[in-house]
């Protein structure tokens, strides 16, 4: 692999290209491969061991195309499964996105005493204790409140929008306890509902600040792959490179590459080309081959 490789991003379905539309705008240059594993979503009600299976099948199908850096661009997957599946893929640079929204919460709670912090998240994220890990591991004394939100994914992955009277009764009943106890951020810790970031904003005020990690995932990859010198070059030697606006963006999908094209264009503002349709079977064998090559030997 080298500067050219592409960026490889993955999530169970749409939410992960909140963290794309931040990637391009960081590093315009960049050509980017998305994997959406719509025919396994929701992630976010299933067990640490489900998941950690579809993304072990996931990493060994990008694994080919020798990424320059991997996101798991879902928070979900990166709270079940990151430190194993980081351990069976040593060979690939993998990161998540909690990390960078922990980062980005603690910061916005500033010098207060105790800040109280709200996270909304899937089941799984919530269960698994994550963010409550890394946001303590920065700051000791913040009081923070966690609440599942399992009807927003399905509701976003059907279209629906910040306009729709059902989003926000649901969003007014999930935040109501949290914004009782008086919150001074919120952090939207699945990276589908930043395409909910308007309404949400008008539900909590101007005082709560919302943190949305995709921009945050964005910059700290960035900064990983100017450290190892693998940014896209802009020039060779004193010669500028005359460089397409935008890198490519190849999508792969495991459910319907129609629909997914067409709601994709509310997450990046753009149109993409048809995703490539990959068969659940075809991943299945693709995580196999990997599970076999882990097996001990003799
Ligand atoms: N986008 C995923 C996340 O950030 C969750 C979606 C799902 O439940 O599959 O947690």
């Amino acid at each position: 692999l080298d500067a050219y490789s592409p960026i490889a991003v993955l999530d169970s379905g749409l939410g992960g290209l909140t963290v794309v539309n931040a990637l391009r705008k960081v590093l315009p240059h960049e050509d980017i491969v998305y994997f959406g594993d719509t025919a396994h979503l929701p992630y976010g009600s299933k067990s640490a061991s489900t998941v950690t299976g579809f993304v072990r099948q996931i990493l060994s199908f990008l694994r080919p195309q020798q990424p320059k850096h991997v996101v798991i661009a879902c928070n979900t997957a990166t709270a079940l499964v990151l430190p194993h599946l980081r351990g069976e893929f040593q060979e690939m640079s993998i990161t998540g996105v909690i990390e960078p929204g922990a980062r980005a919460a603690v910061a916005a709670a500033g010098s207060r005493q105790v800040p109280v912090i709200g996270v909304i998240a899937t089941e799984a994220t919530v269960r698994s204790r994550a963010y409550e890990r890394a946001l303590i591991r920065r700051r000791h004394m913040a009081h923070i409140l966690l609440r599942p939100t399992p009807l927003l994914v399905p509701m976003i992955e059907e279209g629906r929008s910040c306009d729709d009277p059902i989003v926000e009764l649901a969003l007014s009943q999930y935040l109501t306890a949290m914004l009782q106890k008086k919150i001074n951020v919120l952090v939207l810790g699945c990276t589908h509902y930043p395409v909910l970031k308007p309404i949400i904003n008008k539900l909590v005020g101007k005082d709560v600040v919302v943190i949305d990690s995709a921009e945050q995932c964005a910059q700290d990859v960035a900064k990983r792959l100017r450290t190892r010198s693998l940014l896209r070059p802009l020039t060779t030697g004193s010669l500028a490179i005359d460089l397409p606006p935008q890198g490519r963006l190849r999508t792969f999908v495991t459910d319907d590459p129609k629909r997914f094209a067409r709601l994709a264009t509310r997450f990046l503002g753009v149109e993409i080309a048809e995703p490539q349709w990959v068969s659940p079977d075809e991943l299945f064998t693709a995580g196999d081959d990997a599970a076999v090559a882990l097996r001990p030997t003799g």
